[in-house]
């Protein structure tokens, strides 16, 4: 499968599109919406190739930050950028913000209004930016933010986030024409960090488990495949389902049996199940191996965190007697081991090293993906731990 050629999914977009722009009485969506749907399931793509198009056709302006596109970059770098971006594709918009922030004349072409300007702590803030742009276009303003959960991770991150907030109040109040931030990940927990207590800039934004691809793309690329003998649809989504709703390995999967110029085409679909299948195991075997060879207490604690999920709180006295609980369960003599909180602290860095566990910048934890929940829950290892 070439990577240009995409499925798309225009329905589920105008859907989407209009939760986010219209919002309607009693909803809570002009606080925020947030998609989330596992690793390597189409969210990106989705929100670039569908969503993006989708709001843009229905009168947004649209802005996008992939706060994982540049590990390097501070997430709250990106998303000053993907302000300056969309303020620096209109000479009005520029003219307009060069005069709301005191400047005579305006010298577009040259050099006296710099888009640098704009930031956190610079002279111009994200909310007159975003005002400047609202009142100039007259349109909705949509923020995308890829893997939003990355911003909790650093400072600029977070006050990138309350200075949003502040922006969404003041543009959607009636003077303006309202401001949209819409944020996807891979992690519900992580996400749900965002928007769950008070003092997190989208207290009460919703939630939607973002839809992963369906039989309708299995179709579609069943009949694009163009191998020497067809695969069947409907065994090809059994596959699909198994491996996790993952488009690359199905991807790679026929690529191994484009490339086998020994292969017998009547043999091409229980080749193709064999590979995919083996990809899903290898993968999931990996992560397997590091989850086995993680001491008692590390395993304690990532189980505790996997049963507990959003609740999870790492040091209160009910969590320590999890862990001893979840111990014993794996058969260490509870008479023997006192879990302690420098313990705990101690497991839960060498479980971010592992990348089983993931922090955010206020000591608040989460299971780094949720396949790593699911195969705890498979093997039984989360049973009576919440
Ligand atoms: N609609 C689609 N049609 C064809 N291929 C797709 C489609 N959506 C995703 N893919 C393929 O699946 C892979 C993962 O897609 P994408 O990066 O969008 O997923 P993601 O959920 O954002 O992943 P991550 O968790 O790494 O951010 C890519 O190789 C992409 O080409
Ligand atoms: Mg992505």
């Amino acid at each position: 499968m070439t990577l240009e050629i995409l499925y798309h999914r225009p329905i589920l977009a105008a859907r989407l599109s209009k939760l986010i722009m219209q919002v309607a009485v009693g909803s809570a969506a002009s606080s925020g919406v947030f998609l989330a749907a596992p690793r390597r399931t189409g969210k990106s793509t989705f929100a670039r190739e569908d969503l993006r198009p989708a709001l843009e056709a229905a009168g947004a302006i649209v802005l996008y930050a992939d706060l994982w596109k540049d590990l390097t970059k501070d997430p709250g770098v990106v998303i000053v950028e993907a302000i300056r971006e969309a303020v620096g594709r209109n000479e009005g918009f520029i003219t307009r913000l060069a005069k709301a922030s005191g400047m005579e004349k305006v010298n577009v072409g040259g050099l006296s209004f710099s888009l640098d300007k704009i930031g956190l702590g610079k002279d111009i803030d994200l909310t007159r930016a975003l005002i400047a742009l609202s009142d100039e276009s007259k349109q909705m303003i949509v923020l995308m933010i890829d893997e939003a959960q990355h911003a909790i991770t650093t400072d600029d991150g977070v006050a990138a986030l309350f200075a949003l907030k502040a922006a969404r109040d003041e543009l959607n109040s009636s003077k303006h024409h309202g401001l949209r931030i819409v944020c996807t990940g891979s992690n519900r927990d992580k996400l749900a960090m965002l928007r769950n207590s008070k003092d997190q800039a989208f207290f009460g934004a919703s939630m939607v488990q973002f839809p992963t691809l369906d039989k309708d793309f299995i179709d579609w690329f069943c009949a694009n495949l163009d191998l020497e003998h067809a695969l069947d649809p409907s065994e090809v989504f059994q596959l699909f389902q198994e491996s996790g709703y993952r488009p690359e390995l199905l991807g790679a999967a026929a690529d191994e049996i484009r490339f086998d110029l020994t292969l017998n085409p009547q043999a091409i679909p229980t080749r193709f199940a064999v590979l995919v299948r083996a990809q899903a195991d290898e993968l999931n075997a990996n992560l397997k191996k590091v989850i086995h060879s993680l001491t008692p207490i590390q395993s304690a604690v990532i189980r505790v965190m996997s049963a507990k999920g959003e609740s999870y709180a790492p040091f209160e006295a009910p969590t320590m007697e999890l862990y001893a609980k979840a111990m014993e369960k794996a058969g260490i003599d509870a008479s023997n081991v006192k879990v302690e909180i420098p313990g705990v602290q101690q497991a839960l860095i060498a479980l971010q090293e592992k990348k089983l566990v993931w922090k955010a910048s206020r000591g608040v934890y989460a299971v780094d993906e949720h396949v790593i929940v699911d195969l705890l829950r498979e093997d039984g290892l989360l049973d009576d731990l919440s």
